[in-house]
């Protein structure tokens, strides 16, 4: 319709418009570019392949919490709710075995491959390598398939040799979840995962979440996560009660 001189500012006004329609799909194509995340295939294992009981934990005179159970079965939905120091940290902890408690004890069942990604990534061993990282997490994987994986992470290029120590949060949370994706876990014991993360990266993990086949224990403020999720059973901390989930919790979510 330029030719028409009747028209021809319409047409313009037309093709203007085109054009910034255009470009917000370039943007949007953009954000594309974050991780397409899957969480591990999980490793096959018995019927609860981890159990808390009576777990109690202190801290000098202060006592976190006493007397939780937790009964992780075979693809179970978990969800930990609290408000800060309730101990939700400090449980996770206990069932990763890097704590022990004071009572209780933690069991493995058959056939457990634990996951564990820490609110505060101190699984990473900040002084190796983003690269070096991965190469510890699956040494058998081939360094193809690792520069793979660390690409749909975002790690590409001379990134995979930044020193893990020097990641931004939202970065130091990719390379966390990352070793998760190549680790076969079962069970993975997730703390906070959705902090520090943009928004498109953030709906990537809640896919990954809705996805994964194994059991997962789900600490959270985030009422997105939990909603993906579709927890089955629910521990409040500190009282330690565990319990069905129910819809009427999700209120709690965000103020726990
Ligand atoms: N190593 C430690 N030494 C002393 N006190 C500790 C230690 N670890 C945790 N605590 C205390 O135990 C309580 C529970 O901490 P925890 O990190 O488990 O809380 P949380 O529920 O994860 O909180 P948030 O929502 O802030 O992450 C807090 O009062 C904390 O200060
Ligand atoms: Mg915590």
């Amino acid at each position: 319709m330029r030719a028409k001189a009747t028209k021809a500012r319409a047409a313009q006004g037309m093709e203007r418009r085109a054009q910034r329609l255009l470009a917000g799909v370039a943007d949007q194509r953009g954000t594309d570019r974050v991780a397409r995340l899957r969480f591990p295939v999980p490793a096959p294992c018995g019927k609860t392949p981890l159990t808390g009981a009576d777990l109690s934990k202190s801290y000098g005179s202060l006592e976190v919490f006493a007397g939780v159970d937790a009964a992780v079965d075979r693809g179970a939905r978990i969800v930990v709710l609290g408000l800060n120091g309730a101990g939700k940290t400090t449980l996770l902890r206990l069932l990763a075995g890097l704590e022990q408690p004071d009572t209780g004890q933690v069991m493995p069942g058959h056939g457990l491959r634990l996951g564990y990604y820490a609110q505060e990534h101190e699984t990473l061993d900040t002084s190796r390598s983003v690269l070096d990282n991965m190469r510890s997490a699956a040494p058998d994987l081939p360094e193809a398939e690792v520069r793979r994986i660390l690409g749909s992470f975002l790690f590409s290029g001379d990134a995979v040799d930044k020193p893990a120590a020097v990641l931004s949060g939202g970065e130091k949370t990719r390379l966390a979840l990352a070793l998760l994706v190549v680790s076969g876990a079962n069970v993975l014991l997730l703390d906070e995962p959705t902090n520090n993360l943009d928004p498109a990266s953030r709906a990537e993990i809640l896919t990954a979440l809705r996805r994964y086949k194994g059991a997962i224990v789900l600490v959270t403020h985030d009422e997105g996560a939990v909603e993906a999720l579709q927890p089955q059973r629910v521990i409040l901390l500190p009282d330690g009660v565990e319990d069905s989930w129910s819809e009427g919790l999700s209120d709690l979510v965000a103020l726990a």
